[in-house]
């Protein structure tokens, strides 16, 4: 069996360490990098701290707009999986990376297997949306995360084609929760462990217009604890144009962390503020306060079990729900139990 996963941006890159660890002996695994993160901090360091094998090709697109950056990827991937002719093309989660990656081998009448298929905000204005349901119908194999993304599959008239494997980030977060377990705080910001926040912000829909961001940065900045900031490059880009100073207030401003850093940085904080997907389930996952600045999220569990709440507009309510009391102890685990690679390298190999 020969695999070609096709991965571009920091959160894919998380996803592919279990799955190549999963991958048995006898299959032939190759990676393709579309080159979609491209800083060491966002690439390169995720390869090497997560043991991820260096990929076998990186067709380095970089950045720049949906159609630029999608088409680039398009014409490179066609020609990777033409001279591979893999027995699966595996794409994960949502990015552009994953729609071309999904293009490019339907065309080429290729299987494709889609890693955390179903999951669904309903929100069309996120890219994600459309890079999600577009790689779902395109897909031969949808290995879905969850009993929700499943029903979404089902409501789509995509049952036949999808499996419940479980979530691969779980995997990933409980090895590295086990190996990071005991070490000092690695944040350079000057906080103590228990006494500050985690807070990441990408979202073009909070980041690019300048009167939103700058009412979440007030009132990030009113939280009565230090906030770390992990800076994504595209909110620095945005600040800076707009003149909006990040640093201000309880914000500490630093660079994106590698992913054993943020693991240890989360759970020995008194919570998270992010609009990232992976970061409030990791925050549930670790059992920390999670409050998401977004109208709904695809991982409705941490909300439903009322480790996570989310805030869209009324910024001003921001440290008073950041720092509410913690929520009703659970031992749910919704998103499996860490084993979810093995299934999907499974069903890859039951159906290749
Ligand atoms: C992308 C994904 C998003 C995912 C996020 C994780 C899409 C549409 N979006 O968003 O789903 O949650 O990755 O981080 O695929 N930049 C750098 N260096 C880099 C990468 C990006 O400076 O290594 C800057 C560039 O100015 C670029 C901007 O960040 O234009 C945005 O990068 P892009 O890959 O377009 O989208 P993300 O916001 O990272």
């Amino acid at each position: 069996m020969r695999i070609l996963s096709v991965v571009g941006a920091r959160p894919q890159f998380v996803k592919l360490a279990p799955i190549a660890k999963a991958m048995p002996g006898d299959a032939e695994h190759l990676i393709a990098h579309t080159g979609q993160h491209y800083d060491h901090n966002m690439s390169d360091a995720f390869f090497a701290d997560l043991g991820i094998p260096q990929p076998d090709f990186n067709l380095g697109v970089g950045s720049g707009t949906h159609g630029e950056q999608t088409g680039a990827m398009l014409a490179g991937l066609e020609r990777i999986i033409t001279e591979t002719v893999p027995d699966w093309v595996l794409v994960y989660g949502d990015t552009n990376s994953t729609l071309a990656a999904a293009l490019a081998a339907v065309k080429l009448h290729f299987p494709i297997a889609h890693l955390e298929a179903g999951l669904r905000s309903f929100n069309r204005r996120m890219p994600e949306e459309h890079n999600r349901v577009l790689t779902d119908h395109a897909a031969d194999l949808l290995l879905a995360p969850t009993q929700v993304a499943m029903d979404h599959l089902a409501c789509e008239g995509l049952a036949e084609r999808a499996v419940l494997v479980g979530d691969v980030m779980t995997d990933v977060l409980y090895r590295v929760r086990d190996e990071v377990a005991g070490n000092p705080l690695a944040l350079s910001a000057p906080v103590e462990p228990g006494e500050f926040y985690v807070a990441t912000l990408h979202r073009p829909d909070n980041t690019d217009d300048p009167a939103r961001l700058r009412a979440i940065v007030e009132s990030i900045a009113k939280v009565g604890k230090p906030v770390v900031l992990l800076a994504h490059p595209r909110l620095r880009n945005v600040a800076e144009r707009h003149g909006i100073e990040l640093g201000t207030g309880s914000i500490v401003v630093s660079e994106p962390v590698g992913y054993p850093q943020l693991v240890n940085a989360v759970a020995q904080s008194a919570g998270v503020i992010t609009d990232s997907g992976g970061l409030q389930k990791e925050a549930f996952l670790l059992r920390v306060p999670c409050t998401t600045l977004r109208p709904e999220t695809e991982w409705v569990e941490t909300v439903d079990l009322g480790w996570n709440v989310l805030l869209d507009k009324d910024f001003t309510a921001l440290p008073g729900i950041v720092e509410r009391p913690r929520p009703a102890a659970t031992d749910t685990s919704p998103y499996g139990e860490g084993r979810a690679a093995e299934t999907a390298v499974r069903a890859l190999a039951e159906r290749g």
